[in-house]
């Protein structure tokens, strides 16, 4: 397997095209919204590990934030992501602007999420999950991609885009990666940028809440609430949004009974920063 020597940046459609079509397949893509960190390098790598070629989408789609949200202040650090995507695999970089994916303005065709896209973040983000879906659907089309990686840190939206690509029959296969943490538990996240060093340590409750529930999992679904609860209501700087314990295939809650796979889950606000995280767990005692 040969590799081009160095990064192509592509910013245009055609610079895209050429791009493309100079590439081995099967060709990976990972799509980010810039500000790229060790999750995002995660990505990089596991396309690299699969896949002949590696494509790495930089937009910052507008569609995805609410008005109210955090846009404007998203960081914009396009030559260390250049950086990190060549060091970590990636053969081409499409980086376009907002006029190159939407020229004629907000699309007025959108995808739309349905019901899982309502719940969870979609229920503190109405159309977050709508714009998510339009963007990775049309960088599908731009990139022909035959194989894309996206984060279990991002689990609704990992669900959502596999639904999409069942539901409307697109020609990908879609590769979960799990999540990667600082050494003291934080999940990567581009807005891991704005907290301030005291929100830093107050943003730790997540990962702890996460962990105490996760450590009882085998005394079934009510006591991971409370584990987890406990643990959030013990540290009122994080305004806690939610924190669910629901069945990874559809997200709808689990119930007492619940024996198996299940996914515990909470968003909360820091200082001026939402964060989110999760955990998979298995719930309840094994029969026998
Ligand atoms: P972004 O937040 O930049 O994330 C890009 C990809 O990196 C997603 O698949 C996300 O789940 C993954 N990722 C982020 N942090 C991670 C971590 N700590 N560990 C593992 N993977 C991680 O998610 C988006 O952008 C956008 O919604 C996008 C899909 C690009 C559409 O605009």
């Amino acid at each position: 397997m040969t590799r081009p020597s160095d990064l192509v940046v592509a910013r245009t459609r055609a610079e895209l095209a050429t791009a493309r079509n100079a590439l081995e397949g099967p060709v990976g893509v990972v799509m980010t919204m810039g500000a790229l960190h060790a999750g995002h390098a995660r990505l990089i790598e596991e396309a690299r590990r699969r896949a002949a070629s590696v494509l790495v989408t930089i937009f910052l789609n507008p569609l995805q934030f609410g008005p109210n949200e955090d846009l404007a202040r998203y960081p914009r650090t396009l030559d260390d992501d250049l950086r990190l995507a060549r060091e970590h695999g990636a053969d081409v970089v499409f980086a376009p602007g907002p006029d190159v994916v939407y020229p004629d303005g907000d699309p007025g065709v959108r995808v739309a999420a349905g019901p899982l896209g309502a719940v969870l973040e979609g229920a503190s983000r109405p159309g977050h999950f709508d714009g998510v879906l339009t963007v990775v659907n049309k960088l599908f089309h731009l990139t022909r991609a035959d194989l894309a990686f996206f984060g279990q840190k991002d689990a609704q939206q990992l669900l959502l885009v596999r639904r999409m690509v069942r539901d409307l029959d697109v020609p990908v296969e879609v590769v979960a990666v799990p999540t990667v943490r600082e050494e003291d538990g934080l999940a990567m996240s581009s807005r891991n940028r704005y907290l301030t060093p005291f929100d830093r340590e107050v943003a730790l409750v997540l990962q702890r809440a996460l962990r105490a529930g996760e450590a009882a999992a085998p005394e079934g679904p009510s006591a991971v609430r409370r584990a987890a609860r406990d643990v959030l209501v013990a540290e009122p700087a994080a305004r806690v949004d939610y924190l669910a314990l629901v069945d990874p295939h559809d997200l709808a809650d689990v119930r007492e009974h619940h024996q198996g796979e299940a996914l515990l889950a909470v968003a909360a606000r820091v200082g001026s920063t939402r964060l989110i995280d999760n955990v998979p767990l298995v719930v309840g005692r094994p029969v026998g």
